[in-house]
């Protein structure tokens, strides 16, 4: 079998320097694999680059069984790869409603787009009881529900999400947590980075450790959460 999402040898630079330096990994469909690692490891690049966002200087990505190496960035939506990006990026000044149609700007089937916003309403109540109202009077943690329903809208056959934990408090940190659980229960594939590698490793089928631009260490969620190694480097212990 054919993997959804093949990274073989990419590397990305900014100018001379180079972020991520030959990493390679998959995404099997059904999966949720994890990127972890310190700040400046290279996640976001690399979760930029299969968006098309960035452009390697080398290696091969292969989605859905065609490479993107020409592929435009508007085009890569279309194949079926969503980015829910770090930081958020939602429109504050538009209502919750239309930031979530934003996310189907490339469908055209009208009951289907209906059917998917209340499907992010039934997921995030929060979204569907305040959807009239400007996104930018959400809180973070709401802000980041928007995000990641945003991204569904596209109906993606991978859903890749940036560090959707940042900033939140453990609460809502759990209820995000219990989504991605939720989707992937649903049969969402799902390519997550996250810094909170406890509760990203938990619920992960393959892991990768970042450091620097490489990849350091692989195995299964459950695996990495066991490895001594990464204990002490990202579980806080020692
Ligand atoms: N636009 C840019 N120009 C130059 N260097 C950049 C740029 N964006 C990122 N970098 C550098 O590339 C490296 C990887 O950054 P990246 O954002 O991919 O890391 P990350 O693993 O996502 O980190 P974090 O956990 O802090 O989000 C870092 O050294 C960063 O400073
Ligand atoms: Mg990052």
């Amino acid at each position: 079998m054919t993997a959804l999402l093949e990274v073989e040898d990419l590397r990305v630079a900014y100018g001379k320097i180079e972020a991520v330096k030959g990493i390679s990994f998959k995404v099997e469909a059904g999966q949720v694999v994890t990127l972890i690692g310190t700040n400046g490891a290279g996640k976001t690049t690399t979760l930029r680059t299969l968006s098309g966002l960035l452009k390697p200087v080398g290696g091969q990505i292969k989605f859905d069984g065609r490479s993107l190496k020409k592929v435009p960035a508007h085009q890569i939506v279309s194949l079926g790869l969503a980015h829910s990006p770090e930081g958020r990026h939602i429109f504050p000044r538009m209502t919750i409603e239309d930031n979530l149609r934003l996310g189907a700007f490339l469908r055209n089937d009208k009951a289907g787009i209906e059917k998917d916003i209340q499907r992010a309403y039934d997921l995030f109540a929060i979204l569907g009881e305040r959807r009239k109202q400007a996104a930018g009077t959400l809180s973070g943690g709401e802000q980041q529900m928007l995000a990641m329903g945003r991204a569904l809208m596209s109906q993606p056959k991978l859903l890749m999400l940036d560090e959707p934990s940042m900033g939140l408090s453990p609460i809502m940190m759990q209820k995000i947590m219990a989504t991605i659980a939720e989707l992937k229960a649903s049969g969402t594939t799902i390519l997550l980075v996250e810094q909170n590698a406890q509760a990203a490793l938990s619920l992960a089928d393959q892991g990768h450790v970042m450091e620097v631009g490489n990849i350091v260490l692989s195995g299964t969620g459950q695996d990495l959460l066991h490895d001594e190694s990464v204990r002490k480097a990202y579980l806080g212990e020692d």
